[in-house]
């Protein structure tokens, strides 16, 4: 099992997509362990986002990502990671497949709903949860239906 960080960005809490967004996290079999309704500052957001600094659209990305709250949390699971990233769809709403979040609900490249950690980034997840979260703050329990979720 593994820890990923998941975020639902501005646009997504602005059209009050956070409970779709939890609802097929939860519906996929993963289970949130950490969860805050937060606003990411410009120190947070350079941190964060730091492996795009200097290309043309980073001032746009962080200008975005600090306008208005965002909801943060992990989600635990069997390759939770990848599993959040092939929910999520591709990073260009425009081009993601239907049926992904981005795909469902976005339509633009920057405005694009939601953030998950790149499993193709090697420990990714666990920088960003620590970025974002108090180790504290992450709950262990038990998800009762996860013997009907895995074999
Ligand atoms: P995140 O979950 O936000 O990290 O998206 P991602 O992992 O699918 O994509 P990536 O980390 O490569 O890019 C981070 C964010 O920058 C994306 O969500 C896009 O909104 C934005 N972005 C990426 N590439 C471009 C680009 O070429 N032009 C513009 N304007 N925005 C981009
Ligand atoms: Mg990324």
């Amino acid at each position: 099992t593994e820890r990923t960080f998941v975020m639902v960005k501005p646009d997504g809490v602005q059209r009050g997509l956070i409970g779709d967004v939890v609802s097929r996290l939860e519906r996929k079999g993963l289970k949130m362990v950490g969860g805050k309704f937060m606003q990411i500052d410009e120190d947070l957001a350079h941190e964060h986002y730091g492996e795009h600094e200097g290309k043309p659209f980073f001032d746009g990305l962080v200008e975005f990502i600090t306008s208005g709250p965002v909801f943060a949390m992990v989600w635990e699971g069997d390759d939770a990671t990848r599993q959040v990233r092939r929910l999520m769809g591709a990073t260009d709403a425009q081009e993601a497949a239907p049926g992904t979040i981005r795909g469902d609900y976005g339509n633009d490249l920057g405005h694009n709903i939601i953030h998950g950690s790149d499993h193709e980034d090697e420990g990714a997840n666990e920088r960003e949860i620590d970025l974002f979260f108090d180790e504290e703050e992450l709950v262990d329990w038990d998800l009762s239906t996860a013997d009907w979720v895995y074999e």
